[in-house]
């Protein structure tokens, strides 16, 4: 079976998790968690990142330091993971989700600002398979009316938009190391704190409300409870799983890049005879290869794709179910305006394997079965 996803492990993760055990340092910001902290403040810009145990509490500490209170409103996609809601529910805020556009999958930004009202205090784009959303729109309308911004970026380390890193561009930005992100430590991923004012108290907010940080740097000589806070930090095990990766970043990076321009050349004629829909990278973005996705006609036929893959031992899934179609999304939020596209786009989208490691020939047999699917007529 050529899976989806295979965990990156790229040659010195038992090596540095080795070094972590032996350094009797295993608990949270020890020596790989400081690097790969650094290494992202280097790569990205920002004034200070923060290594957390996932992405989901990296957007869960940015809702706290974002002092979101219950009937806030908060404006999102629809499509989008469980944890770009829950981070805002989990506060009494209630999510507003807007529709998406139908090239990128990302938030359409043409439609945020009618879904403002007195209540609206931030947005959440969130950057769909790492292509960046339409930040210079995006930010204007935060501006203009005094938003807060939080990037949903768990798919988004290593692309940019203009140039500049996603992530980077609201309040707080969002990573995600989980295994089936581009780097990964198991679970886990970052905070990125934008501005320097935030950041005393963002590592406050990590260590339980504890001025913990500043202890260890020798800046207080005994730390205290200062603030509510929870514990958002991973274990320097982990981090010296995710360090080996960071290291070795761009080779990840070109190694994902080089499957996804093959497939993307592959499904040019299937795309050219109407079949399927291949994804858009917007001029101004240039992505991190976190995903290959292609678009059947419908529903019916993507589920016959995915089963017919199966069938020739090739694992491809499909992604989200929109939120406000779920359960607790209908609880929780409401749908601002016109559900155009995303019902109907995510329910055509299907992820192909794609993962480092992912061998030319496995690759091949990949698009010759999607290939010999539709030649086959078996749609
Ligand atoms: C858009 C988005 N946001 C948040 C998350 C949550 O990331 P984590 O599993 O690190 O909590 C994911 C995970 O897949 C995601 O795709």
């Amino acid at each position: 079976m050529i899976s989806f996803n295979v965990p990156p492990c790229v040659g010195k993760e038992s090596q540095y998790v080795g070094e972590a055990i032996q350094n009797h340092k295993i608990c949270g910001d020890g020596e790989f968690t400081k690097r790969c902290n650094q290494w992202l403040e280097k790569k990205t810009g920002t004034a200070k990142a923060l290594l957390t145990t996932s992405c989901t509490h990296a957007t869960e500490l940015a809702a706290l330091l974002a002092d979101i209170k219950p009937g806030d409103e908060v404006i999102m996609p629809s499509y989008t993971f469980v944890s770009t809601a829950n981070a805002f529910v989990l506060r009494g805020a209630v999510p507003v989700f807007v529709d998406i556009r139908p090239d990128t999958m990302n938030i359409d930004e043409t439609l945020i600002e009618d879904a403002i009202t007195e209540r609206t205090r931030a947005i959440v784009p969130v950057h769909y398979a790492g292509v960046g959303c339409e930040m210079d729109v995006i930010c204007d309308i935060a501006k203009r009316h005094n938003l807060m911004i939080i990037e949903d970026a768990a798919q988004g380390i290593m692309a940019t938009y203009k140039g500049k890193a996603l992530g980077t561009f609201g309040d707080y930005g969002c990573y995600s190391f989980h295994e089936t992100k581009n780097y990964s430590m198991g679970e886990g991923g970052a905070l990125l704190i934008n501005k320097s004012e935030a950041v005393e108290r963002a590592e406050i907010l990590r260590e339980k409300g504890t001025n913990r940080s500043q202890f260890y740097r020798g800046q207080i000589d005994k730390y205290t409870w200062m603030d509510y806070g929870s514990s958002y930090l991973p274990s320097d095990i982990n981090a010296a799983y995710l360090w080996a990766q960071l290291e070795m970043a761009d080779e990840v990076n070109e190694y994902r890049l080089e499957i996804w321009k093959q497939y993307h050349n592959a499904f040019k004629g299937l795309e050219e005879s109407g079949y399927i829909q291949r994804p858009v990278v917007p001029r101004e973005c240039e992505h991190n290869a976190h995903m290959y996705y292609i678009k059947a006609g419908n529903l019916e036929i993507r589920t016959n794709l995915i089963q017919y893959l199966k069938d020739h031992n090739v694992n491809a899934v499909f992604h989200y179910i929109p939120l406000h179609n779920a359960p607790a999304g209908k609880e929780y939020g409401r749908f601002h305006g016109e559900d155009r596209y995303t019902t109907k786009e995510s329910e055509r989208l299907l992820r192909l394997p794609m993962y480092y490691g992912l061998r030319e020939e496995e690759q091949q047999f990949v698009i010759k079965t999607v290939y010999n699917f539709f030649n086959e007529k078996l749609y």
